[in-house]
């Protein structure tokens, strides 16, 4: 652990070192008391997306609250999971090399972990490597609905593909996932409606298909934060893969998604060179500018105009409250996801103090 500062339980936010991450435990709660109590009105099962947070406490709180696994991007973030105690992890993407299919399997005798895959080649490596072992493997068919990343792209090749693994030993085909992360932000929301159901109409088409061929298709996997809403109306699909609705960020927040924003980054004024000017100590390397600047939680008088690895600069407007080196100022990242991977661990707030520290397990498990 390289960022080992001491931060005694129940000091004060602004007594913490930085650049720190933050996450105010109420609005947490919230939010993923507020995602459960919505599946369970639709009827819906909820899969969070292990992703965003990586952060196996985190999940465990989301599964206590009614979520029946959780989903992963990569196959070294399942095993961390699994290590955790869950017990079903899907893995929304294509694994492909030998050694990655053998952690898959391997970690099949420890928790349910499924996998999606959009080639009969991968299924026929992954049959093979199950076989090996006498374990039974279960996949879902990835199609994709207009994201053009991963998955199949026509009927006709989902149905070859699920023809293809019904014929290969010890795999299962247990449905379809489809992503339609290509309309999570889009405005106005009746835009956002339109096209999410054309990606809805091309997943529930493609599980049409496979039922009318005497397929069973029991898990039917989709949606962001930006529209589970919208997706769970369809009739047919069955799990929700949300990830960012639990921490949150400025992002969805500009769209209009109403989760609260329970993330945030603790940074110190470094310098103020200049009359207008001010340097806090949060770069590149402590949030992300992936979806634009920062922005921070109470306004300063001041906006965030660029960012270099260790720094990020302030201009102050003229009627800005002056600030002082030393000041401590907190940041909403515009893109959770990217900004809690360069974190060890999240410091948990409640009543502007610290209670707890969770670790980020999983930060830098990208294989
Ligand atoms: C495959 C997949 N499913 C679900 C999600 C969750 O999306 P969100 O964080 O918008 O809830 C993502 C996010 O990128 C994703 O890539």
């Amino acid at each position: 652990m390289i960022n080992n500062y001491s931060a005694k339980t129940g000091s004060p936010v602004t007594d913490l070192e930085t650049p720190a991450l933050l996450i105010n435990a109420d609005l947490l709660d919230a939010n993923i008391e507020k995602m459960a109590t919505f599946s369970k009105s639709k009827d819906i099962n909820l899969r969070p997306h292990f992703k965003t947070h990586k952060c196996p406490t985190l999940s465990h709180k989301q599964i206590v609250k009614g979520a029946i696994g959780i989903t992963c991007a990569k196959v070294s973030e399942a095993e961390i999971a699994v290590n955790s105690g869950i017990k079903e992890v899907l893995i929304a993407n294509q694994l492909v090399t030998t050694e990655k299919i053998e952690k898959l399997v391997s970690l099949n005798r420890h928790s349910k972990v499924l996998v999606a895959v959009d080639s009969i080649k991968n299924a026929q490596d992954i049959s093979k490597a199950a076989a090996k072992r006498g374990l039974a493997i279960t996949v879902i068919i990835e199609r994709d609905v207009g994201l053009k990343r991963c998955g199949t792209r026509s009927l006709d090749e989902s149905l070859k593909l699920a023809q293809a693994i019904e014929k290969l030993p010890n795999l299962q085909m247990a449905g379809l996932m489809g992503y339609e992360g290509h309309t999570v932000f889009l405005t106005p929301v009746d835009n956002k409606k339109d096209q999410c159901r054309r990606a809805m109409e091309t997943l529930l088409e493609t599980k049409e298909v496979l039922s009318k061929n005497g397929f069973t298709v029991d898990i039917v996997s989709a949606g962001g934060t930006g529209t589970h809403e919208i997706t769970s109306e369809y009739n047919g699909i069955t799990e929700l893969q949300v990830g960012s609705y639990a921490t949150m960020d400025w992002k969805y927040k500009e769209t209009g998604i109403d989760f609260a924003l329970a993330l945030s980054v603790l940074s110190t004024v470094i310098s103020t060179p200049e009359k207008n000017l001010a340097i806090i100590d949060v770069g590149l390397k402590a949030i992300t500018a992936e979806f634009g600047m920062p922005v921070f939680k109470t306004p300063t008088g001041a906006s965030l105009v660029s960012l270099s690895e260790e720094h990020g600069t302030l201009q102050l407007n003229s009627d800005a409250s002056k600030l002082s080196v030393g000041d401590k100022l907190e940041l909403y990242p515009t893109h959770g996801c990217t900004t809690i991977n360069l974190y060890d661990t999240f410091y948990v707030i409640r009543n502007n103090c610290l209670e707890t520290t969770w670790p980020i397990v999983a930060r830098g498990a990208v294989r």
